[in-house]
């Protein structure tokens, strides 16, 4: 039996590095167990942690389980964003002039009012302050105030048919000014989808700032998604489209890794990841690491919506 080491998870390996350097490995007849573990360190040999800030963000302010905010320039320089990088630190100067205004996002598919929103318009819904907690499948966490507003009063303005079962989100594609998206391991643009009842849910937001300014760049500008109760990829950058549909749609990662990401992913620490454990997390700006929580700790709000399911299967 292979016995995994800790992985810092900030080394997490993306799959198409983590397989291409398997390939690589075998052809080097080399798959020896430590050697095949070290496959699994990040696409720099050098470890990047993760800023080490710790304790309240200057507003003192908490989630609703009383952690603290976390660090502003941890937030601004630490992201996922697979358009600019797969290197969480490169990403805020890789994005920084990436042209976010003005900018449109189209909302069709089965509804009957199909509309073109610019963001003056999405920002007449009202934007609120949300504390949420983000959990990234790769097992770090942030605490984060967004500024944004139910996903709902957007759906609802364009009326779904009786058709319409889940939601479908697009991201911007870009090559020119996204170097990531030269990366043809990825289906790109961007994709990820929502039953609609989860993206009805007054959870499910479109974020347009955080920390009291509007997104930058490497957080998804102008306009995310932000679904607290599912690992942080469904949390889906840039948002360009969205798209009302019968069919459960495919996303980025399913199509890239079927059998490390599915559909659903909702955070649920009794199933691990084929490559390591959910367990516990590591809280950025924290030294050690905390139990992860059903749901991210949301379960109260959103277990319903899978009453009858497994939640053991990827789907
Ligand atoms: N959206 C797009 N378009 N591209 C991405 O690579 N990464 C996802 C998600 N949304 C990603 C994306 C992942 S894996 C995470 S954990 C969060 O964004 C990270 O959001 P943050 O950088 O604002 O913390």
């Amino acid at each position: 039996m292979l016995r995994l080491p800790k992985i810092p998870s900030s080394e997490i390996t993306p799959p198409e590095l983590f397989y291409n350097r398997r390939r690589f490995l075998k052809t080097m007849a080399a798959a020896v167990g430590g050697l095949a573990l070290a496959a699994c360190a990040g696409p720099t040999a050098a470890p990047t942690p993760a800023p080490a800030t710790t304790g309240a963000g200057p507003t003192g302010k908490t989630d609703e389980l009383g952690d603290p905010l976390t660090d502003r320039e941890a937030i601004l320089n630490y992201n996922n964003y697979f358009e600019f990088s797969t290197n969480k630190q490169a990403v805020a100067r890789l994005a920084a002039d990436f042209p976010t205004s003005p900018w449109q996002v189209q909302v069709g598919g089965l509804v009957n009012k199909p509309r073109v929103f610019d963001l003056d318009d999405l920002r007449r819904f009202g934007l609120e302050e949300r504390i949420y907690r983000l959990r990234c499948v790769e097992a770090w966490s942030m605490v984060i105030p967004w500024l944004g507003f139910p996903l709902r009063k957007l759906l609802e303005t364009v009326e779904p048919t009786s058709q319409a079962r889940y939601v479908r989100f697009e991201a911007v594609y870009d090559p020119d000014r996204m170097p990531g998206q030269r990366n043809t391991w990825y289906e790109w643009p961007y994709v990820e989808g929502l039953r609609l009842d989860e993206a009805m849910h007054d959870l499910t937001i479109l974020a347009m700032g955080l920390y009291g300014e509007p997104l930058a760049p490497q957080n998804g500008a102008p306009v995310r998604l932000v679904v607290p109760w599912k690992y942080g990829f469904k949390s889906i950058k840039a948002i360009v489209k969205i798209d009302l549909v019968a069919e459960q749609p495919s996303s980025l990662w399913m199509i890239a890794a079927p059998h490390e990401y599915g559909f659903y992913a909702n955070v649920n620490p009794d199933v691990p990841h084929p490559r390591w454990s959910q367990r516990t997390e590591r809280r950025i700006g924290e030294l050690g690491r905390r139990e992860t929580l059903p749901f991210n700790g949301y379960a109260e709000q959103v277990a319903h919506l899978y009453a009858g399911m497994d939640l053991r299967k990827y789907y």
